[in-house]
């Protein structure tokens, strides 16, 4: 190319969770079958979406409404529903015109780090979900700032470590956080939440809470979103059904503003969002006008708490196994369906990772390239329905782990 046609950011998109499938397709065809620990897909995992679901999906698949393109920012019925349910949870109140479609988080994420001023900086959890940390990285072409999620206190933010970056970096504008968390299972302590609004307070930044798996926090989690401790903070929140319903392959998604009118600034960036989206029309129409009638129905979260009860079940038969591994850290996820594993002290992920992909087949992710991170580990998932095959799994990385020779 006479110029270079290659965006300085390029080399900092990664993702490991997609990149490992292909050396787990080599060694599936020598032989050995694969367990698919790596991605995050229900749906793949075999927990299909209940047939009442399914059949509301279908009745409006057979409406000419639901082929046509929706409006801009989404379907009007569907907005009023989700800010009629956002309120009456307390908290910040919104109206329709505070959310946003997207086609999924991914393609919103993209969007929200693509759209921000290039020398603004958005800091985000160590471990991190690599869509985040990856595109933020990109639009800044520079590492993507963190902050350390500590595995020595349950996954607990440093807040100390947070705004001490604040402070070494005045080009961060806002704060990323992903409640619960992936790669992590951690929920953030109402407290831990106050505190991070007090220091966006404090620095004049944003908030980005990440809350694609706020409706599968476990029943003793004390889950919050982050409407609830906002006050008069700038914020967006993420939800979307991909893990939810779970129907990943709808790619629907959709973000919800807050406090648009209490900063200008903030309410430029909103508009200018809503004004890229205009320039593609708008979102997938199907996955958004069954929104409401899913989630009205009686079933819906009686649905939601038998799946969570079995996360928290593997959960606890994970921990209890895998605890007792000398130079493992792990935790109990308190929401949504992964565990991370942290070598202590610090061994080679990588290697650990695909040598347990080639030996037997089990494929999780590394914490290091997978979820940028300065921790070592592996990270694998809870969805596994069967559960002699879960417990096998579960053997298998305890038998690995206990293994020092990768050190
Ligand atoms: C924390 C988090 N955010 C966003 C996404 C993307 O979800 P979507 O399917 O809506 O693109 C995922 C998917 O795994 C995720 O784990």
């Amino acid at each position: 190319m006479r110029t270079d046609i290659v965006h300085p950011g390029a080399g900092e998109l990664k993702y490991e969770i997609r990149a490992i499938v292909a050396r787990a397709k080599e060694v599936e065809a020598r032989g050995t079958p694969i367990t698919w620990e790596n991605i995050g897909d229900p749906v793949a995992k075999g927990e299909h979406p209940p047939e009442w679901l399914r059949d509301i999906v279908a009745s409006a698949a057979r409406e000419g409404a639901t082929f046509a393109y929706s409006p801009t920012q989404g379907l009007d019925a569907t907005r009023e529903y989700i800010a009629r349910e956002r309120n009456l949870e307390g908290g910040i109140q919104i109206t329709k015109n505070d959310i946003l479609f997207y086609n999924g988080l991914g393609d919103s994420i993209a969007h929200l780090y693509g759209n921000l001023h290039p020398k603004a900086r958005v800091i985000g959890p160590d471990p991190s979900y690599p869509t985040h940390s990856s595109h933020e990285a990109a639009h800044a072409n520079a590492p993507h700032i963190t902050y350390a999620l500590d595995p020595t206190r349950g996954w607990e933010p440093d807040l100390v470590d947070l705004e001490a970056k604040l402070n070494a970096h005045p080009d961060i504008a806002g704060i990323v956080i992903i409640n619960p968390d992936n790669p992590t299972g951690f929920v953030y302590p109402p407290e831990t939440l106050r505190a991070i609004v007090a220091l966006a307070k404090k620095y004049n930044l944003f908030i980005i809470s990440d809350e694609i798996y706020s409706n599968l926090a476990y029943p003793d989690s004390r889950m919050q979103k982050l409407a609830s401790v906002i006050g008069d903070v700038p914020g967006l929140a993420l939800r979307g059904i991909s893990k939810e319903f779970p129907w990943p392959g709808a790619r629907c998604g959709w973000v919800e503003f807050y406090n648009r009118d209490k900063d200008e600034n903030f309410n430029r960036y909103a508009q200018s969002l809503i004004e890229a989206k205009m320039l593609e029309v708008c979102s997938t129409t199907l996955p958004q006008y069954v929104i409401p009638t899913v989630m009205s129905a009686p079933r819906y979260y009686p649905y939601l708490a038998e799946r969570i009860a079995r996360y928290d079940e593997r959960s606890r038969y994970a921990h209890q196994e895998l605890s007792t591994v000398p130079g493992l850290i792990i935790h109990k996820a308190r929401g949504a369906f992964y565990m991370s594993a942290v070598f202590m002290p610090a061994r080679d992920d990588k290697k650990f990772v695909y040598d347990l992909l080639e030996s037997t087949g089990v494929c999780v992710v590394p914490l290091s390239s997978g979820f940028n991170s300065r921790l070592t580990g592996f990270r694998f998932t809870l969805l596994e329905p069967n559960q002699a095959t879960f417990e096998k799994t579960i053997a298998t990385l305890k038998a690995a782990a206990s293994v020092r020779e990768h050190i």
